[in-house]
């Protein structure tokens, strides 16, 4: 791993026939760094975090995650990396047939160490969902709640298993603007709390101005642009400033 970083992307092409995603692109998430994933829609940024937890296999390169090589672990390894990754779909994701509790319980019960089965699972229910402000809809079913809450709950549902690392796909995506903001801030009081490193991937700049100490721009494939969002926002280059604009 590159001076110590949780995630280390290596010259990773993907490519689906003759549609090229990713072409030899590199990245590094350092500790308890939020770093964002900036690029158009269809520039391959769920596609590269999809990689990142081998939801989807790529074609070559290397992934590092945790110290692990995502490519050669056997299912059970993966397994259990992935309980310290957590992923936030851009879809949310949440089993609509279950309450929210269910759908917290489910993901801590193929999961949960010693200390949180000492603890309990309504305890440690409880304490994921005051940790995204929404401590009442324990008993709601996910048809009973706005577009922010959904992600709040689906938030709390990665959080309940404490992962060292976050990949947040489009977090704010389809939310007003105040919500979108609620939850930039969100994204920062968990990395505090947590001590977390996160990917945050989004085409907000908003959130991304709030939430990431880096930013990623990815375009035709490769990482374009590596640096801070004010570094980024101050650029002159004709292809930076377009996200701005
Ligand atoms: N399973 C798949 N099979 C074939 N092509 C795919 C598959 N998944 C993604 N793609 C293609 O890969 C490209 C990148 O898709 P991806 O979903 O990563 O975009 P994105 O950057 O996340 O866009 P958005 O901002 O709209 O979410 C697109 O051209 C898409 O059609
Ligand atoms: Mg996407």
């Amino acid at each position: 791993m590159k001076n110590g970083a949780v995630i280390d992307v290596h010259n990773v092409h993907k490519s689906f026939g003759e549609n090229h995603v990713l072409r030899d692109f590199s990245m590094t998430l350092a500790p308890v760094e939020n770093l964002a994933i900036l690029g158009k829609s269809g520039s391959g940024k769920s596609v590269l975090i999809k990689c990142i937890i081998r939801l989807i296999p790529f074609d070559h390169g290397t992934i590092e995650v945790l110290g692990e090589d995502v490519n050669v672990l056997d299912l059970d390894a993966l397994d259990v990396l992935r309980a310290r990754v957590g992923f936030l779909f851009q879809s949310n994701a949440l089993y609509d047939s279950m309450t929210v509790r269910e759908n917290l319980e489910f993901s801590l019960r193929r999961h949960w160490n010693a200390d949180q089965r000492k603890k309990g699972a309504d305890a440690v229910v409880l304490e994921a969902l005051t940790d995204v402000g929404l401590p009442h809809t324990v008993n709601m079913m996910p048809a009973e709640l706005s577009g922010g809450m959904r992600k709040r709950i689906a938030l709390a549902r990665t959080l309940i298993l404490h992962p060292s690392i976050i990949l947040y796909d489009e977090p704010t995506t389809g939310l007003d603007p105040i919500t979108s903001q609620e939850i930039s801030h969100l994204i920062i009081s968990v990395q505090q709390k947590y001590n977390t490193a996160s990917v945050i991937i989004s085409h907000d700049i908003n959130c991304i101005n709030i939430t990431s100490n880096r930013v990623v721009m990815l375009i035709d494939g490769t990482c374009y642009a590596n640096d801070t969002y004010a570094n980024l926002r101050n650029s002159n280059d004709p292809r930076i400033k377009d996200f701005f604009d």
